[in-house]
């Protein structure tokens, strides 16, 4: 992160799911159609980039994106059926979900939590563009590699007696390893039972098709210039592993075929789904 700058890539995830909206026929996986009004005119730019004649790993990720996003919303559902009334969305970015909160979801409290900078920034963008907060909206800052995200929490209505649907999307492999291991074991012990946390890891480059190979010193190079470098990748037994060292009682890698059915199966695409990040849910019974 670049101190009093927004993140870019949280820029680039809302410029695919706009994208998804442009350049891909309805059914969407998402509607997040405030994604084009948050970025603002000046990285509106962005999503021309995202088209079908624009780079191969860039139109994956405007199908992937807003999958990654609605499948955390599934999550949310189907936890709201079990009593969940909270949700956290860490490294909330241009993240649009309390703008377009459904009527059936209506009770459910947000919390979002990002880096200072990214949070200031979108809080600015907010204001320019005219838009209420909604009253179930809570905005936490906090940077993950220097806070603990429960003190951080400690300072809003959170009711830690109360189950939480976690998002933390797009975040992790932006992190140490020691930092994420910290927050798994913080988040494990504030969250009450019927909680689950929902994250992507990257998986390592040894595991990917070839064709990643060809991207992989463009992606650094555009990285570290945005100043958030990807430091860490996971095997799918260590963030398991990872998961239920911090005490969580279930952790899951979602199946890629089951994704691809659930989620491919109902729309029109030719694209392919990423092979760069898994799906993990960690549960807290
Ligand atoms: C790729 S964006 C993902 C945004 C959002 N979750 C989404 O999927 O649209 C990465 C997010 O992680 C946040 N982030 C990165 N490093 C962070 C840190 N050290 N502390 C807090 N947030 C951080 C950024 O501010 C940004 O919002």
């Amino acid at each position: 992160m670049i101190e009093g700058r927004p993140s870019d890539t949280a820029l680039q995830v809302a410029a695919a799911r706009a994208a998804h909206l442009r350049f891909d026929p309805a059914p969407h996986l998402l509607d997040d159609h405030q994604a084009a009004d948050l970025l603002g005119t000046e990285a509106l730019s962005m999503v021309d980039l995202y088209a079908d004649d624009g780079p191969w790993m860039l139109v994956e990720n405007r199908l992937f994106l807003p999958l990654r996003a609605r499948y955390v919303e599934d999550r949310l559902r189907e936890g709201y059926l079990r009593g969940v009334r909270q949700f956290i969305i860490l490294g909330a970015g241009l993240d649009s979900f309390v703008f377009r909160q459904p009527k059936e979801l209506e009770d459910v409290r947000v919390f979002e939590i990002d880096h200072p900078s990214m949070q200031t920034w979108k809080r600015t963008r907010l204001a320019a563009l005219g838009w209420a907060i909604p009253d179930n909206a809570r905005y936490v800052p906090c940077d993950f590699e220097k806070s603990r995200v429960p003190e951080a929490l400690a300072a809003t209505d959170f009711d830690r007696d109360q189950p939480a649907i976690v998002s933390w999307m797009g975040v992790v492999y932006y992190l140490e390893k020691a930092t994420v291991d910290a927050a798994l074991r913080d988040l494990s012990s504030i969250l009450a039972p019927g909680s689950e946390v929902v994250l992507d890891a990257m998986r390592p480059w040894d595991e990917l098709p070839e064709r990643y190979a060809e991207i992989r010193a463009m992606m650094a190079a555009y990285l570290s210039g945005a100043g958030e470098p990807q430091v860490n990748r996971y095997r799918k037994d260590e963030i398991i592993r990872a998961i239920r060292v911090a005490g969580f009682s279930e952790a899951r890698v979602e199946d890629r075929e089951e994704i691809e059915r659930r989620y491919l199966s109902p729309i029109e695409t030719a694209i392919p789904l990423s092979h760069r990040f898994r799906l993990v849910v960690a549960r807290v019974e």
